[in-house]
């Protein structure tokens, strides 16, 4: 395994539609666990291939305490949302900056696994709204464009500080 560089906005990658998944073979499970242990080292919940300028429908989540209830998500799609919420988010790809954004309180996203099996599943909470974020950075969005545009350039001002003072 191997831990991947994470990238930052403005990288381009960030901005793609990704493009699905369509061989499920031993390069996209080593992907994946290289994925799992990338999110792990930067205390993430969640990371979407994008996150490491691979442009492909593919992200991992484990929002456990724990951190070992791992699972990917490839080619999802989200096929039920109701409700609506503010959150509190933030993404390791604009490092050092939260702000709450709307969300739908519950989604249901169907997709494929490591094997190109379809399942389904739910949630609502950090798991709903995980899932959300990294459905959001498969399509080319940030979390910071939910912000109005004020609250944007002072989440961008504080990303910025941080790059520049690392
Ligand atoms: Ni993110």
């Amino acid at each position: 395994m191997a831990l991947l560089k994470i990238v930052y906005h403005p990288h381009p990658v960030l901005r793609q539609q990704a493009v699905p998944v369509t061989v499920f073979d031993d390069d996209l499970k080593k992907l994946l666990a290289d994925m799992y242990e990338t999110m792990y080292d930067a205390n993430g919940v969640g990371l979407a291939a994008p996150q490491v300028a691979i442009g492909k429908q593919i992200a991992v989540i484990d929002v456990s305490e724990k951190n070992n209830e791992p699972f990917c998500i490839i080619n999802p799609q989200i096929i039920e949302s109701r409700g609506n919420e503010l959150m509190s988010a933030g993404c390791l790809s604009v490092p050092n900056t939260h702000d709450k954004v709307p969300r739908a309180t519950y989604v249901k996203v169907r997709a494929q696994n490591e094997n190109g099996e379809f399942f389904e599943i739910e949630g609502n909470g950090l798991l709903g709204h995980c899932l959300q974020h990294e459905i959001d950075h498969l399509n080319g969005i940030l979390y910071i464009d939910h912000l109005s545009p004020l609250k944007r350039r002072m989440q961008l001002k504080k990303m910025a500080k941080f790059l520049k003072e690392r």
